[in-house]
């Protein structure tokens, strides 16, 4: 079984003192949270300020994306030096809503998945984000569009890789919109990655945690993360509010 995982995307939300009222949260639950890994991706401007209050091992720092170029001219964009140097080892790739309005083709994605690996040996964690749009799900193509998604991302990446690879499945219908998949929907589609990804990269890829994002609240986090293949989720609205957050990490446990 991989280990339990909750990583909150604060999107382009939060500030100074969000930071330092969910920091002292987790600090102060830190003996609740031995059994669950978690990971905060506020807006890369945040990132020293938490780096300033995350001074245990349990919580981990990401960037909601990344440049998959080293350095140069690239307006507005940041390295994964520079996201390292501001305390990142977890970075995000691909989530529906850099695939959707900021132009992160299928191609673009694997760039990013091929920096993340190529830099600095093991050093990031990458958080492949796939999914479905409503349109494609009543269509009946949900796995062909995540199947394609996988191959897309992961098609320079090899076995040895895999270990600093994980998955989250996020549908779209699902994110921002309180209409949560249910556990079996879910659990059909990570069931699927799974088994796809053992098919590619061999055993090793049991260990790989699979997210499930989408609306997952205090309330639902538990049945979720119940099903065989829900190693954890991935958390937007939900981890700005810390007392939801943590009742969401504990439920991952
Ligand atoms: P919500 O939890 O707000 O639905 O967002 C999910 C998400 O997109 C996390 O990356």
């Amino acid at each position: 079984q991989p280990s339990p995982l909750v990583i909150a995307n604060w999107k382009m939300n939060g500030n100074r003192q969000l930071v330092q009222q969910l920091a002292k949260v987790l600090r102060e639950s830190q003996a609740d949270l031995t059994e669950v890994a978690v990971v905060v991706c506020p807006p890369a401007v945040l990132l020293p300020a938490w780096q300033q209050e995350v001074f245990y091992d349990a919580i981990h720092l990401g960037a909601q994306d990344l440049n998959e170029h080293a350095s140069g001219a690239h307006t507005g964009e940041h390295s994964l030096a520079l996201l390292h140097e501001a305390g990142a080892d977890y970075a995000l790739i691909g989530h529906s809503e850099r695939r959707q309005f900021y132009g992160d083709s299928g191609q673009r994605v694997q760039a990013k998945v091929d920096a993340v690996l190529s830099y600095q040996e093991h050093l990031f964690k990458l958080v492949l984000c796939v999914g479905e749009h409503e349109q494609e799900r009543d269509a009946g193509r949900t796995i062909e569009v995540v199947q394609q998604q996988l191959e897309e991302a992961l098609q320079n990446v090899s076995a040895a890789q895999i270990a600093q690879v994980v998955v989250a499945y996020e549908p779209v219908w699902a994110i921002g919109t309180g209409k949560t998949a249910t556990p079996a929907q879910a659990q059909e589609v990570h069931a699927f990655i799974r088994q796809w990804l053992v098919q590619r990269f061999g055993a090793a890829a049991q260990q790989i945690p699979l997210l499930y994002g989408g609306s997952v609240k205090a309330d639902n986090a538990a049945t979720l993360f119940a099903e065989a293949d829900i190693d954890g989720g991935l958390i937007g609205g939900a981890s700005l509010e810390a007392q939801a957050f943590l009742e969401i990490c504990r439920a991952a446990q």
